[in-house]
């Protein structure tokens, strides 16, 4: 495995693999790596001949200063996983490798998909992943990019962000990774408790809940107790919603037909967590 920090030695050495012919796979990530991670590094492993992963925690897409503070740092035990996994290649830039002094910020126009759900409780977040994952995109050319369904506003906003500005890459959505209680792996769940990590699990017990008893007609009714349960259980919920699984619109009518997502976002203690199913 080999550890680049500097941009310009890793693009160097990229374009020397591309003009051999190699595939490349990337897996853009912010560290404190856990297997859904791996499960991204597993699945360009197999597709590719050399799989390429960053961390990078991009203070840009914070809109708490304190989250990006708290933000968990487990760079060594990182190297050690990619080294175990079999990683080509680790991209491990300083901030300034990232935003030179003098780095323009770009507007993209993610419509609908940036004053929904997590773009509405998170003012600028989207705009920031797509700062940052377009600089990525640019420096590492990957003909695959790895992203999880975990995220899935996330993953329609880099559809969105390549569409935009006509990349030449594939993105790859790979499966939600979770605990044994049903608990989707997040970086974040570090910074929950013992007692935490149980209470936890409601989160998805609540969208599964919902994927049980969703009907035709009015969902008002269902997103309501969703909501409820969370916070009987001692959460603050951002939002459980039910939605259009093709635009992220929210949908309180279903027709019986339309594809569907529910996704929650709900604060247990001050860690904010997020899941979704597709219904
Ligand atoms: P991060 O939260 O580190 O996640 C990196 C990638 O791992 C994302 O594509 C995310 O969806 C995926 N991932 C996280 N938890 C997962 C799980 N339980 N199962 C499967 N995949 C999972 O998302 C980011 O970083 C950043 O916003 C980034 C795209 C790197 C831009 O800074």
């Amino acid at each position: 495995m080999i550890l680049f920090k500097k941009t310009a030695e890793l693009i160097e050495y990229l374009t020397i693999q591309r003009k051999k012919g190699l595939k490349t796979g990337f897996v853009p990530t912010m560290g404190a790596l856990h297997n859904g991670h791996i499960s991204l590094i597993d699945d360009s492993k197999k597709q590719n001949d050399l799989t390429i992963c960053s961390i990078f925690v991009n203070p840009t897409q914070f809109n708490d200063p304190a989250d990006f503070k708290k933000y968990p740092k487990t760079i060594e035990n990182d190297v050690y996983l990619l080294e175990k996994e079999g990683c080509d290649i680790i991209f491990l830039p300083p901030v300034e490798e990232i935003y030179p002094p003098g780095t323009s910020t770009i507007h993209y126009e993610l419509g609908v998909l940036e004053t929904v759900l997590e773009g509405k409780f998170r003012p600028g977040h989207f705009q920031g992943v797509c700062q940052v994952v377009h600089r990525l995109l640019d420096i590492v050319k990957p003909d695959k990019l790895y992203l999880g369904q975990k995220d899935y506003q996330q993953c329609m906003v880099i559809r969105k962000l390549i569409a935009l500005t006509n990349t030449p890459t594939q993105p790859i959505i790979c499966a939600t990774q979770r605990e044994a209680s049903g608990l989707a792996m997040s970086s974040r769940n570090m910074r929950l408790s013992d007692n935490e990590r149980k209470t936890a699990t409601a989160i998805y017990e609540t969208l599964q809940a919902i994927q049980k008893d969703i009907q035709p007609g009015n969902l008002q009714k269902l997103k309501e107790k969703a909501a409820l349960t969370l916070t009987a259980k001692g959460f603050t919920v951002d939002y459980v919603e039910i939605a259009d699984a093709t635009t992220l619109e929210l949908i309180d009518n279903w027709n019986g037909s339309t594809p569907l997502v529910t996704l929650a976002a709900a604060f247990l203690n001050n860690v904010r967590l997020i899941d979704n199913i597709i219904l």
